[in-house]
Protein backbone atom coordinates (compact mmCIF):
# COMPACT_ATOMS: atom_id res chain seq x y z
CA UNK A 1 0.00 0.00 0.00
CA UNK A 2 1.23 3.69 -1.03
CA UNK A 3 1.45 5.91 1.78
CA UNK A 4 -0.23 8.79 0.11
CA UNK A 5 -2.35 7.52 -2.61
CA UNK A 6 -5.79 8.98 -1.34
CA UNK A 7 -6.21 12.31 -2.86
CA UNK A 8 -4.33 11.28 -6.69
CA UNK A 9 -6.23 10.97 -9.77
CA UNK A 10 -3.35 9.79 -11.53
CA UNK A 11 -1.09 7.24 -10.91
CA UNK A 12 2.67 8.32 -11.09
CA UNK A 13 4.92 8.41 -14.04
CA UNK A 14 7.05 5.21 -13.46
CA UNK A 15 10.45 6.29 -14.30
CA UNK A 16 9.65 9.31 -11.47
CA UNK A 17 8.46 6.68 -9.17
CA UNK A 18 11.85 4.49 -9.49
CA UNK A 19 13.78 7.90 -9.45
CA UNK A 20 12.41 9.48 -6.08
CA UNK A 21 13.01 6.55 -3.77
CA UNK A 22 15.80 6.82 -1.58
CA UNK A 23 14.94 2.89 -0.33
CA UNK A 24 18.21 1.96 -2.38
CA UNK A 25 20.84 3.78 -0.10
CA UNK A 26 18.42 4.49 2.98
CA UNK A 27 17.95 0.61 3.96
CA UNK A 28 21.35 1.05 5.79
CA UNK A 29 19.01 3.19 8.63
CA UNK A 30 17.06 0.23 9.08
CA UNK A 31 18.67 -0.10 12.70
CA UNK A 32 17.89 3.22 13.68
CA UNK A 33 14.31 3.34 12.28
CA UNK A 34 13.69 -0.04 13.67
CA UNK A 35 14.56 1.52 17.30
CA UNK A 36 13.14 5.04 16.76
CA UNK A 37 9.33 3.38 15.53
CA UNK A 38 10.22 0.72 19.32
CA UNK A 39 10.44 3.96 21.11
CA UNK A 40 7.47 5.63 18.86
CA UNK A 41 5.12 2.35 19.48
CA UNK A 42 5.74 2.72 23.17
CA UNK A 43 4.76 6.10 23.62
CA UNK A 44 1.10 5.35 21.69
CA UNK A 45 0.71 2.72 24.11
CA UNK A 46 1.33 4.77 27.17
CA UNK A 47 -0.92 7.69 25.27
CA UNK A 48 -3.64 5.16 25.21
CA UNK A 49 -4.29 4.83 21.10
CA UNK A 50 -2.45 1.06 21.43
CA UNK A 51 -3.49 -1.95 23.28
CA UNK A 52 -0.64 -3.54 25.52
CA UNK A 53 -1.74 -6.39 22.78
CA UNK A 54 -0.92 -4.18 20.10
CA UNK A 55 2.00 -2.72 21.19
CA UNK A 56 2.86 -6.35 21.56
CA UNK A 57 2.43 -7.37 18.43
CA UNK A 58 3.78 -4.23 16.57
CA UNK A 59 7.71 -4.94 19.27
CA UNK A 60 7.34 -8.55 17.59
CA UNK A 61 7.27 -7.16 14.15
CA UNK A 62 9.74 -4.79 14.40
CA UNK A 63 12.16 -7.34 15.84
CA UNK A 64 11.06 -9.92 13.61
CA UNK A 65 12.07 -7.22 10.47
CA UNK A 66 15.21 -6.32 11.94
CA UNK A 67 16.30 -10.33 12.43
CA UNK A 68 15.44 -10.97 8.74
CA UNK A 69 17.28 -8.33 7.10
CA UNK A 70 20.64 -9.53 9.58
CA UNK A 71 20.04 -12.80 8.38
CA UNK A 72 18.69 -12.49 4.58
CA UNK A 73 19.94 -9.67 2.98
CA UNK A 74 17.55 -10.02 -0.28
CA UNK A 75 14.93 -9.54 2.56
CA UNK A 76 16.02 -5.89 1.55
CA UNK A 77 15.17 -5.84 -2.05
CA UNK A 78 11.75 -4.75 -2.24
CA UNK A 79 11.72 -2.85 -5.73
CA UNK A 80 8.72 -0.87 -4.63
CA UNK A 81 9.52 0.80 -1.32
CA UNK A 82 9.89 4.39 -1.54
CA UNK A 83 12.04 4.78 1.61
CA UNK A 84 12.91 3.36 5.02
CA UNK A 85 10.11 4.12 6.76
CA UNK A 86 7.54 2.92 4.26
CA UNK A 87 9.21 -0.16 4.10
CA UNK A 88 8.82 -0.79 7.31
CA UNK A 89 5.33 0.50 7.56
CA UNK A 90 4.88 -2.28 4.31
CA UNK A 91 6.67 -5.11 6.24
CA UNK A 92 4.61 -5.00 9.73
CA UNK A 93 1.31 -4.83 7.70
CA UNK A 94 2.74 -8.14 5.99
CA UNK A 95 4.03 -9.51 9.13
CA UNK A 96 1.46 -8.40 12.01
CA UNK A 97 -2.04 -7.38 9.40
CA UNK A 98 -3.71 -4.31 9.99
CA UNK A 99 -2.56 -3.32 13.43
CA UNK A 100 1.00 -2.69 11.55
CA UNK A 101 -0.72 0.65 10.05
CA UNK A 102 -1.51 2.13 13.56
CA UNK A 103 2.36 2.65 14.36
CA UNK A 104 2.23 6.06 12.35
CA UNK A 105 -0.68 7.23 14.09
CA UNK A 106 0.85 10.37 15.60
CA UNK A 107 4.54 10.90 13.46
CA UNK A 108 5.68 11.77 9.91
CA UNK A 109 8.60 10.46 7.92
CA UNK A 110 9.80 14.08 8.27
CA UNK A 111 10.47 13.78 12.04
CA UNK A 112 11.60 10.20 11.84
CA UNK A 113 14.26 10.95 9.15
CA UNK A 114 15.55 13.31 11.05
CA UNK A 115 15.37 11.26 14.13
CA UNK A 116 17.36 8.27 12.01
CA UNK A 117 19.82 10.41 10.64
CA UNK A 118 20.80 12.11 14.22
CA UNK A 119 21.05 8.24 15.15
CA UNK A 120 23.31 7.44 12.44
CA UNK A 121 25.65 10.66 12.89
CA UNK A 122 26.03 9.57 16.46
CA UNK A 123 26.76 5.69 15.76
CA UNK A 124 29.40 7.37 12.76
CA UNK A 125 31.06 9.48 15.13
CA UNK A 126 31.82 6.53 18.14
CA UNK A 127 32.83 4.49 15.27
CA UNK A 128 35.15 7.11 13.89
CA UNK A 129 36.22 8.07 17.05
CA UNK A 130 37.82 4.74 18.04
CA UNK A 131 39.34 4.48 14.69
CA UNK A 132 40.77 7.87 14.98
CA UNK A 133 42.29 7.36 18.58
CA UNK A 134 44.12 4.34 17.22
CA UNK A 135 45.52 6.18 14.15
CA UNK A 136 46.67 9.05 16.99
CA UNK A 137 47.99 6.04 18.81
CA UNK A 138 50.23 4.99 16.11
CA UNK A 139 51.86 8.33 15.68
CA UNK A 140 52.44 9.06 19.60
CA UNK A 141 54.19 5.34 20.04
CA UNK A 142 56.49 6.54 16.48
CA UNK A 143 56.95 10.30 18.07
CA UNK A 144 57.87 8.06 21.71
CA UNK A 145 60.17 5.88 19.75
CA UNK A 146 61.94 8.90 17.64
CA UNK A 147 63.67 9.35 21.16
CA UNK A 148 65.98 12.80 20.16
CA UNK A 149 66.37 12.20 17.13
CA UNK A 150 66.54 15.58 15.04
CA UNK A 151 65.23 16.23 11.40
CA UNK A 152 65.38 19.42 9.41
CA UNK A 153 62.44 21.62 9.71
CA UNK A 154 60.73 23.82 6.38
CA UNK A 155 59.20 26.63 6.25
CA UNK A 156 58.35 28.07 2.23
CA UNK A 157 59.36 24.26 1.80
CA UNK A 158 63.21 25.65 2.41
CA UNK A 159 65.25 24.43 5.06
CA UNK A 160 64.62 26.48 8.40
CA UNK A 161 65.91 24.96 11.66
CA UNK A 162 66.22 21.65 12.96
CA UNK A 163 63.28 20.06 14.38
CA UNK A 164 62.99 16.98 16.96
CA UNK A 165 61.57 13.88 15.10
CA UNK A 166 59.38 13.44 18.12
CA UNK A 167 57.72 17.57 17.66
CA UNK A 168 57.50 17.15 14.04
CA UNK A 169 55.16 14.02 14.58
CA UNK A 170 53.07 15.77 17.85
CA UNK A 171 52.10 18.53 15.37
CA UNK A 172 50.45 15.38 13.25
CA UNK A 173 48.62 14.60 16.81
CA UNK A 174 47.69 18.16 17.75
CA UNK A 175 45.76 17.96 13.90
CA UNK A 176 43.89 15.00 14.51
CA UNK A 177 43.21 15.64 18.27
CA UNK A 178 41.19 18.63 17.13
CA UNK A 179 39.19 16.65 14.69
CA UNK A 180 38.73 14.31 17.59
CA UNK A 181 37.50 16.88 20.12
CA UNK A 182 35.05 18.58 17.05
CA UNK A 183 33.38 15.11 16.31
CA UNK A 184 32.69 15.79 20.20
CA UNK A 185 31.16 18.93 19.93
CA UNK A 186 29.01 17.78 16.69
CA UNK A 187 27.87 14.68 18.53
CA UNK A 188 26.81 17.05 21.41
CA UNK A 189 24.35 18.65 18.85
CA UNK A 190 23.57 15.65 16.83
CA UNK A 191 22.10 14.01 19.87
CA UNK A 192 18.56 15.56 20.46
CA UNK A 193 15.82 13.59 20.02
CA UNK A 194 13.34 15.56 17.37
CA UNK A 195 10.19 12.43 17.91
CA UNK A 196 6.98 13.93 18.71
CA UNK A 197 7.71 16.93 16.10
CA UNK A 198 5.31 15.53 14.06
CA UNK A 199 5.49 17.04 10.43
CA UNK A 200 6.13 20.49 11.39
CA UNK A 201 3.91 21.74 14.42
CA UNK A 202 4.07 19.17 16.69
CA UNK A 203 2.35 15.65 17.73
CA UNK A 204 -1.48 15.64 17.61
CA UNK A 205 -1.02 13.21 20.69
CA UNK A 206 0.05 13.39 24.19
CA UNK A 207 3.43 11.67 23.24
CA UNK A 208 6.16 11.53 26.27
CA UNK A 209 9.06 12.81 24.18
CA UNK A 210 11.30 12.64 27.35
CA UNK A 211 10.42 9.28 27.61
CA UNK A 212 11.43 8.80 23.99
CA UNK A 213 14.48 10.45 24.22
CA UNK A 214 15.89 8.14 26.54
CA UNK A 215 15.16 5.30 25.06
CA UNK A 216 17.02 6.55 22.26
CA UNK A 217 20.00 7.47 24.42
CA UNK A 218 19.42 11.03 23.40
CA UNK A 219 20.73 13.60 25.86
CA UNK A 220 17.51 15.32 25.74
CA UNK A 221 14.51 16.56 23.47
CA UNK A 222 14.57 19.16 19.98
CA UNK A 223 13.05 22.60 21.59
CA UNK A 224 10.86 23.92 18.07
CA UNK A 225 9.18 21.13 15.85
CA UNK A 226 9.59 23.86 12.81
CA UNK A 227 13.77 23.17 13.23
CA UNK A 228 13.67 20.13 14.51
CA UNK A 229 11.54 18.57 11.39
CA UNK A 230 14.44 20.67 8.76
CA UNK A 231 17.64 21.04 10.59
CA UNK A 232 20.48 19.47 8.94
CA UNK A 233 22.97 21.00 10.62
CA UNK A 234 24.51 18.19 12.31
CA UNK A 235 24.41 16.59 9.08
CA UNK A 236 26.59 19.44 7.75
CA UNK A 237 28.54 20.05 10.70
CA UNK A 238 29.38 16.51 10.81
CA UNK A 239 30.62 16.39 6.89
CA UNK A 240 32.66 19.47 7.83
CA UNK A 241 34.18 17.58 10.71
CA UNK A 242 34.96 15.11 8.19
CA UNK A 243 35.94 17.27 5.45
CA UNK A 244 38.69 19.16 7.68
CA UNK A 245 39.93 15.74 9.36
CA UNK A 246 40.50 14.52 5.66
CA UNK A 247 42.40 18.14 4.58
CA UNK A 248 44.60 16.80 7.53
CA UNK A 249 45.09 13.35 6.31
CA UNK A 250 46.13 14.67 3.02
CA UNK A 251 48.55 17.35 4.39
CA UNK A 252 49.85 14.68 6.78
CA UNK A 253 50.32 12.28 3.24
CA UNK A 254 51.30 14.50 1.11
CA UNK A 255 54.29 15.39 3.28
CA UNK A 256 55.21 11.97 3.50
CA UNK A 257 55.67 11.99 -0.24
CA UNK A 258 57.52 13.98 -0.27
CA UNK A 259 59.59 12.63 2.83
CA UNK A 260 60.13 9.01 0.50
CA UNK A 261 61.25 10.54 -2.71
CA UNK A 262 64.82 9.55 -2.74
CA UNK A 263 65.70 13.97 -3.48
CA UNK A 264 64.97 13.61 0.67
CA UNK A 265 65.04 10.09 1.35
CA UNK A 266 63.71 10.64 5.20
CA UNK A 267 61.21 7.53 5.33
CA UNK A 268 61.11 4.60 3.62
CA UNK A 269 57.62 3.42 2.24
CA UNK A 270 56.50 0.20 3.81
CA UNK A 271 56.11 -2.53 0.87
CA UNK A 272 53.36 -3.53 2.37
CA UNK A 273 51.17 -0.60 1.44
CA UNK A 274 52.96 0.45 -1.98
CA UNK A 275 52.85 -0.82 -5.29
CA UNK A 276 55.07 -1.24 -8.42
CA UNK A 277 54.80 0.17 -11.68
CA UNK A 278 53.84 -2.20 -14.72
CA UNK A 279 56.47 0.07 -17.07
CA UNK A 280 59.41 0.84 -14.83
CA UNK A 281 60.84 -2.23 -12.84
CA UNK A 282 62.32 0.25 -10.02
CA UNK A 283 59.67 1.96 -8.56
CA UNK A 284 58.20 1.64 -5.10
CA UNK A 285 54.65 4.30 -5.38
CA UNK A 286 53.59 5.34 -2.47
CA UNK A 287 50.03 4.24 -3.57
CA UNK A 288 48.04 4.66 0.07
CA UNK A 289 49.57 8.06 0.44
CA UNK A 290 48.53 9.08 -2.72
CA UNK A 291 44.73 7.74 -2.17
CA UNK A 292 44.13 9.52 1.82
CA UNK A 293 45.20 12.75 -0.47
CA UNK A 294 43.05 12.00 -3.34
CA UNK A 295 40.17 11.23 -1.65
CA UNK A 296 40.01 14.28 0.39
CA UNK A 297 38.64 15.73 -2.65
CA UNK A 298 35.89 13.46 -2.51
CA UNK A 299 35.08 14.04 0.90
CA UNK A 300 35.21 17.88 0.93
CA UNK A 301 32.46 17.58 -2.14
CA UNK A 302 30.28 15.43 0.54
CA UNK A 303 30.66 18.22 2.67
CA UNK A 304 29.74 21.26 0.15
CA UNK A 305 27.01 19.22 -1.29
CA UNK A 306 25.34 19.20 1.88
CA UNK A 307 26.03 23.28 2.27
CA UNK A 308 24.35 23.97 -1.35
CA UNK A 309 21.53 21.41 -0.48
CA UNK A 310 20.94 23.65 2.48
CA UNK A 311 21.56 26.94 1.69
CA UNK A 312 18.31 27.83 0.18
CA UNK A 313 16.09 26.25 2.14
CA UNK A 314 12.62 27.99 3.37
CA UNK A 315 11.20 25.78 6.21
CA UNK A 316 10.66 23.17 7.14
CA UNK A 317 10.82 19.97 5.55
CA UNK A 318 11.13 19.89 1.30
CA UNK A 319 12.33 17.00 -0.40
CA UNK A 320 15.59 18.33 -1.05
CA UNK A 321 16.65 16.98 2.35
CA UNK A 322 16.83 13.69 0.84
CA UNK A 323 19.79 14.34 -0.85
CA UNK A 324 21.06 15.29 2.47
CA UNK A 325 21.62 11.48 3.15
CA UNK A 326 24.32 9.99 0.74
CA UNK A 327 27.14 12.81 1.31
CA UNK A 328 26.83 11.85 4.83
CA UNK A 329 26.96 8.06 3.81
CA UNK A 330 29.78 8.89 1.89
CA UNK A 331 31.98 11.13 3.67
CA UNK A 332 31.42 8.51 6.96
CA UNK A 333 32.35 5.39 4.47
CA UNK A 334 35.46 6.77 3.49
CA UNK A 335 36.68 8.33 6.14
CA UNK A 336 36.17 4.92 8.41
CA UNK A 337 38.38 2.79 5.73
CA UNK A 338 41.01 5.41 5.47
CA UNK A 339 41.47 5.18 9.26
CA UNK A 340 42.72 1.63 9.85
CA UNK A 341 45.15 2.29 6.74
CA UNK A 342 46.71 4.96 7.73
CA UNK A 343 47.36 3.60 11.24
CA UNK A 344 48.68 0.35 9.79
CA UNK A 345 50.89 2.06 7.45
CA UNK A 346 52.22 4.57 10.27
CA UNK A 347 53.24 1.66 12.32
CA UNK A 348 55.01 0.26 9.63
CA UNK A 349 56.72 3.15 7.92
CA UNK A 350 61.00 3.48 8.67
CA UNK A 351 62.54 6.73 9.44
CA UNK A 352 65.90 7.04 7.82
CA UNK A 353 66.85 9.18 10.87
CA UNK A 354 70.70 9.32 9.74
CA UNK A 355 69.60 10.78 6.67
CA UNK A 356 67.40 12.99 8.95
CA UNK A 357 70.28 13.63 11.48
CA UNK A 358 72.30 14.82 8.44
CA UNK A 359 70.26 17.24 6.55
CA UNK A 360 69.04 18.62 10.01
CA UNK A 361 72.62 20.12 10.03
CA UNK A 362 73.08 21.38 6.36
CA UNK A 363 71.52 24.48 4.63
CA UNK A 364 73.03 26.45 8.33
CA UNK A 365 69.81 25.68 9.99
CA UNK A 366 72.09 27.08 12.84
CA UNK A 367 71.92 30.54 11.48
CA UNK A 368 69.11 31.89 13.48
CA UNK A 369 70.99 30.35 16.35
CA UNK A 370 73.97 31.98 15.54
CA UNK A 371 71.89 35.57 15.50
CA UNK A 372 70.63 34.56 18.43
CA UNK A 373 74.51 34.14 19.89
CA UNK A 374 74.57 37.88 19.12
CA UNK A 375 71.97 38.92 20.50
CA UNK A 376 72.71 37.29 23.87
CA UNK A 377 75.78 39.54 23.55
CA UNK A 378 73.30 42.59 23.09
CA UNK A 379 74.15 42.40 19.84
CA UNK A 380 70.43 44.27 18.43
CA UNK A 381 68.54 41.42 16.55
CA UNK A 382 68.16 43.59 13.32
CA UNK A 383 72.10 43.89 12.87
CA UNK A 384 72.71 40.45 14.49
CA UNK A 385 70.19 39.15 11.29
CA UNK A 386 72.60 40.91 9.16
CA UNK A 387 75.84 39.76 10.38
CA UNK A 388 74.66 36.39 10.51
CA UNK A 389 73.74 37.07 6.76
CA UNK A 390 76.64 38.73 5.77
CA UNK A 391 78.44 35.16 7.87
CA UNK A 392 76.20 33.01 5.56
CA UNK A 393 77.23 34.84 2.48
CA UNK A 394 80.91 34.11 3.52
CA UNK A 395 80.39 30.43 4.04
CA UNK A 396 78.80 30.12 0.00
CA UNK A 397 81.37 31.97 -1.38
CA UNK A 398 83.96 29.33 0.47
CA UNK A 399 81.44 26.37 0.12
CA UNK A 400 81.93 25.55 3.84
CA UNK A 401 79.13 25.56 7.33
CA UNK A 402 79.25 28.58 9.87
CA UNK A 403 80.95 27.02 12.25
CA UNK A 404 84.11 26.85 9.59
CA UNK A 405 84.62 30.65 9.95
CA UNK A 406 87.77 31.40 11.43
CA UNK A 407 86.92 33.68 14.19
CA UNK A 408 88.96 37.04 12.55
CA UNK A 409 86.21 36.72 9.69
CA UNK A 410 83.59 36.28 11.81
CA UNK A 411 84.83 39.04 14.41
CA UNK A 412 85.70 41.46 10.96
CA UNK A 413 81.91 41.01 10.44
CA UNK A 414 81.22 42.16 14.26
CA UNK A 415 83.22 41.79 17.15
CA UNK A 416 80.98 40.25 19.56
CA UNK A 417 81.70 36.51 17.67
CA UNK A 418 83.70 34.69 19.98
CA UNK A 419 85.58 31.65 20.39
CA UNK A 420 82.54 29.68 21.88
CA UNK A 421 80.34 30.61 18.52
CA UNK A 422 80.97 26.62 16.92
CA UNK A 423 80.30 24.90 20.08
CA UNK A 424 76.73 26.54 20.49
CA UNK A 425 76.07 26.01 16.81
CA UNK A 426 76.36 21.98 16.57
CA UNK A 427 73.26 20.43 16.71
CA UNK A 428 72.14 20.14 19.91
CA UNK A 429 72.92 23.18 21.39
CA UNK A 430 70.47 24.68 18.65
CA UNK A 431 67.72 22.69 19.25
CA UNK A 432 68.45 23.32 23.45
CA UNK A 433 67.87 26.68 22.72
CA UNK A 434 64.61 26.67 21.97
CA UNK A 435 63.00 25.84 25.22
CA UNK A 436 59.75 27.27 25.72
CA UNK A 437 56.94 25.19 26.07
CA UNK A 438 55.38 24.27 22.32
CA UNK A 439 58.99 24.32 21.65
CA UNK A 440 61.67 21.32 20.09
CA UNK A 441 64.07 21.61 23.06
CA UNK A 442 64.08 17.73 23.58
CA UNK A 443 62.82 18.53 27.84
CA UNK A 444 59.97 20.09 26.06
CA UNK A 445 58.96 17.83 23.52
CA UNK A 446 59.06 14.93 26.23
CA UNK A 447 56.59 16.91 28.04
CA UNK A 448 54.50 17.39 24.97
CA UNK A 449 54.94 13.65 24.68
CA UNK A 450 52.96 13.03 28.43
CA UNK A 451 50.23 15.82 27.73
CA UNK A 452 49.70 14.58 24.05
CA UNK A 453 48.80 10.97 25.91
CA UNK A 454 46.62 12.19 28.31
CA UNK A 455 44.82 14.74 26.08
CA UNK A 456 44.68 11.67 23.52
CA UNK A 457 43.33 9.13 26.66
CA UNK A 458 40.79 11.93 27.94
CA UNK A 459 39.27 12.19 24.46
CA UNK A 460 39.01 8.54 24.01
CA UNK A 461 37.35 8.29 27.36
CA UNK A 462 35.77 11.41 26.93
CA UNK A 463 36.81 13.33 29.51
CA UNK A 464 37.47 17.13 29.80
CA UNK A 465 41.13 17.55 27.96
CA UNK A 466 43.62 18.52 30.79
CA UNK A 467 44.60 21.71 30.92
CA UNK A 468 48.23 22.39 29.55
N1 LIG B 1 12.76 9.79 2.24
C1 LIG B 1 12.45 11.06 2.81
C2 LIG B 1 13.75 11.81 3.11
O1 LIG B 1 14.76 11.21 3.17
C3 LIG B 1 11.67 10.87 4.07
C4 LIG B 1 10.82 12.04 4.44
C5 LIG B 1 9.73 12.22 3.44
N2 LIG B 1 8.81 13.24 3.86
C6 LIG B 1 7.92 13.76 2.98
N3 LIG B 1 7.16 14.70 3.48
N4 LIG B 1 7.85 13.40 1.73
O2 LIG B 1 13.77 12.99 3.31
Amino acid sequence: MKMWSGRFRQPLDPAFEKWQRSFPYDKRLLPFELAASRAHARALEHAGVLSSEELGEILDGLNQIGQHAESSPEFLNDPEAEDVHHFVEKKLATLIGESGYKLHAGRSRNEQIATDLRLFVRAAIDELQNLLADFLDSIITRAESAGAAAMPGFTHLQPAEPVLVAHWLLAYAEMFLRDSSRLGDCRKRANLCPLGSGAIAGATLALDRRAMAVELGFDDITANSIDATSDRDFALEFAQALSLLSLHLSRWAEEMILFSTPACDFIALPEAYSTGSSAMPQKKNPDLLELVRGKAARVAGCSTALEIVLKGLPLAYNKDLQETQEPIFEAADTVKAILPMVAGWMRAVEFNFDNMHEAAQSNFMNAWAAAAYLVERGVPSRQAHEAVGKAVKLCLERNCNLQDLPLPDLQAINPAFGSDLPGRLELDEVLAIHDVPGGTAPQRVQRALQQTKEHAAALRSREPVPAR
